[in-house]
């Protein structure tokens, strides 16, 4: 047999596009010349061509045991492996593809893209912002950089930081109940600004954060700002963390930020419940010192617009709103709600007193107080940080953007309402959801 004439032949059907030629001419050679290097290379890439990932690994790994220097090769072994599902044997082999070529921004992309399948955000994004910086218009990139992001930070955050009102009224408490040489305990540091301003008050801050990225970029925005020997960042659950270790002594405030728009889905009840237990002084201030949710009955064409459909180009879609969910949050400015009635706290919850309870179910009545069409309980959150420090984001009150949206929960139709109307409700919680209907 002529190896190398046959190795021509399979070169030129390789080159014409005849994948399958080109595959039977490699594999005739390689039974009678097992493990050669090119050829196992060259069949590497037609079974590629061809989408058969199974075979195609075989031979790339038989290429990569023979020792040639085929560039791509590592690269190509992974990417067999990710076409065939197998997320860590793919990681591993663009790990070694980018260690054996450093510039290769296809390979760092592809490597991120594998982390991400494996869940290791962190690592994928590192990988994905160093193949950006090799190639700055590698769109795939730019987009799973995105994607990465998205997933690691909530959207929420940069609002809530803009927001002025939250934001000075919890400075105005730290002002007013943080003394020089306290040791304040926060719980979930996010961009750090609280602790820094309990810092610029004369505290030493101990803060922590579950997310260790965010917890990682918290240090260099401390550290920018020239702070880092006031405030510690430890990145764990608030309920990790140990008195003795990071925390000297059990600290002389708590302060907190670990309120969700519906008041509970951040945990804040059992978080404090666990620090007033175990890292708290007995006589501890804590910020804020109350909250709750706060609700009211709620109209206007545009909320009506943004909850139900009706007539509509001369047909009924009445039927469709049978498939809206039945609580639903917008920025408050979008949908523009009109307040029917005055609020009412159905939950409120104090954290300086005894324990909070973890359940609860209450049944109230709202009478409203102006005509209208009544088409959402509209519900928002309050604060108390004692001295007379109060915060909430009523919806019906103009105000910049929030990281705290409004809850709107809708009745199964809008109702017309005039003063005096009683509107009978269920509230419900679980000190992580929080449920409110209009009953029957
Ligand atoms: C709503 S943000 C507030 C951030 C910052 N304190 C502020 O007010 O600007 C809450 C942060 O706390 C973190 N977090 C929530 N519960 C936590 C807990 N029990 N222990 C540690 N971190 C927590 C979240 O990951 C998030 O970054």
């Amino acid at each position: 047999m002529d190896i190398n004439r046959l190795f021509a032949d399979a070169v030129a059907h390789q080159n014409e596009g005849r994948w399958a030629e080109a595959a039977a001419l490699y594999r005739k050679i390689d039974k009678a010349r097992p493990g050669l290097g090119p050829v196992n290379w060259n069949l590497g890439i037609v079974l590629k061509a061809q989408e058969q990932w199974d075979d195609a690994l075989r031979a790339f790994e038989k290429a990569d045991k023979a020792g040639g220097d085929f560039r791509g090769l590592l690269f190509n072994i992974g990417l067999c492996w990710q076409k065939l599902g197998r997320m860590e044997a793919a990681a591993k082999a663009f790990e070694k593809a980018v260690a054996a070529e450093p510039d290769d921004h296809v390979g760092l992309f592809n490597l991120a893209a594998a982390y991400r399948e494996l869940d290791q955000l962190e690592k994928a994004v590192a990988a994905v912002d160093r193949s950006l910086a090799l190639n700055p218009d590698f769109v795939e990139a730019q987009l799973l950089q995105s994607k990465l992001r998205t997933r690691m930070l909530p959207i929420w955050h940069v609002p809530m930081v803009n927001d002025a009102p939250r934001n000075d009224a919890y400075e105005a408490a730290i002002k007013a109940q943080v003394r020089p040489g306290d040791l304040v305990l926060e719980i979930g540091t996010g961009s750090g600004l609280l602790a820094m301003m309990a810092a610029r008050a004369g505290a030493t801050v101990v803060t922590c954060e579950a997310v260790p990225w965010i917890a990682e970029t918290a240090r260099a925005v401390i550290a920018a700002n020239g702070l880092s020997d006031r405030v510690t960042v430890v990145n764990t659950l608030s309920t990790a963390l140990q008195v003795g270790d990071v925390l000297p002594r059990r600290a002389d405030i708590l302060l907190s930020e670990i309120v969700a728009s519906d008041f509970l889905s951040e945990r804040i009840i059992p978080a404090v419940a666990d620090a007033r237990a175990r890292l708290l002084r007995p006589d501890a201030r804590i910020l804020p010192e109350r909250g709750g949710v706060r609700c009211a009955l709620a109209g206007g064409d545009i909320l009506e617009r943004h909850l139900f459909t009706g007539p509509t180009n001369g047909f009924d879609l009445t039927p469709f709103n049978r498939l809206y969910p039945r609580t639903v949050r917008y920025d408050a400015r979008t949908v523009q709600p009109v307040a029917l009635s005055s609020a009412i706290d159905p939950f409120s919850f104090d954290f300086t007193a005894g324990p909070v309870p973890l359940c609860e179910q209450v049944r109230f009545s709202l009478t409203a107080n102006a005509i209208g069409h009544c088409v959402a309980l509209a519900q928002w959150v309050w604060l108390d940080f004692g001295k007379g420090i109060l915060f909430e984001n009523s919806p019906f009150v103009d105000s910049p953007a929030s990281g705290w949206q409004p809850g709107f929960f809708l009745p199964p139709a809008p109702f017309p309402v005039s003063p005096g109307k009683v509107v009978d409700i269920d509230g419900y919680h679980d000190s992580y959801n929080v449920w409110l209907s209009f009953r029957p």
